[in-house]
């Protein structure tokens, strides 16, 4: 297998092979992930609520992150390894992205960096591109803006908010995007916007018309005790873990464990 990169990307929208791309915060999963076949691994800034145990996204640092990032591209042999810009770390000027995305590059080893935002971003986004810094937008809800949204909220409802939406999502391509996140947005408009960019679009909770899919891999497998209504559980990793820990628990309790095969001898 050939590791995937950027310009892979605009290749598998032009041949309508549909991209793949889970979360990944520590060496074990992106090693599992990679080995599955996943096309990009994003240590993304749901770290925080994750596996920080914060309440959302805000919270977490770019310190925080860059341990993170460096555990999945070491362990990463063909995934692209994507890093979010987390709050507060870019939003003020392309300046501040840029110092942000070369330490996600050079001390975490990341491929490329994923940011929040459509026009307010632009220049940002082309800052960054010129200077040979892959970009993937995020649109729609972006949790670094829920205090603004007043909640978790489908975003990009009604002519005029997916027009806007269609308007920031052409502009981060124009720019230089390499591909485009569209977070809980009605099916239609993702299509939409899928339709009328050249770059890639990848849905989370953006209906089937998009040209991937992303998820944050506790939900996807079945991690957590909770996951909104667009994330499927593919597995119950959490209950096999639960289970496996009480087995020990009984076990050694029990003194069934550890049994002479277990031990070294003299
Ligand atoms: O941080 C994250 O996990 C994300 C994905 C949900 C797209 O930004
Ligand atoms: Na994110």
């Amino acid at each position: 297998r050939k590791p995937f990169r950027v310009h892979h990307l605009a290749a598998a929208k032009d041949a309508g092979r549909p991209l793949t791309m889970l979360t990944a915060y520590d060496a074990p999963t992106a090693r599992i992930f990679d080995d599955a076949g996943v096309d990009m691994l994003l240590v993304g800034d749901s770290m925080g609520d994750n596996m920080l145990a914060h309440a959302n996204t805000i919270p977490v640092t770019v310190d925080e992150m860059i341990p993170a990032v460096r555990a999945v591209s070491r362990a990463a042999r063909h995934a692209l390894v994507v890093a979010d810009l987390p709050f507060g770390s870019y939003e003020d000027s392309p300046q501040h992205a840029f110092a942000t995305a070369v330490r996600m590059l050079k001390e975490g080893g990341a491929h490329a960096v994923k940011l929040e935002g459509g026009r307010r971003v632009a220049a940002h986004v082309k800052l960054l591109t010129d200077s040979g810094i892959p970009v993937i937008g995020h649109l729609g809800f972006t949790p670094q803006s829920e205090n603004i949204f007043g909640g978790k909220r489908v975003q990009g409802r009604g002519d005029e908010a997916a027009e806007a939406l269609c308007e920031d999502a052409l502009a981060l391509a124009e720019a230089g995007a390499s591909a485009v996140v569209l977070e809980m947005v009605p099916a239609p408009v993702a299509a939409r916007a899928t339709e009328i960019l050249a770059i890639p679009t990848i849905g989370i909770g953006a209906g089937a018309e998009v040209d991937g899919q992303v998820l944050v891999w506790l939900d996807m497998a079945g991690m957590g005790d909770w996951s909104p209504r667009f994330a499927k559980q593919f597995g119950q990793v959490g209950a096999a873990l639960r289970a496996a820990a009480a087995s020990y628990v009984d076990e050694v309790r029990s003194g069934a464990f550890p049994q002479a095969e277990h031990s070294y001898e003299s």
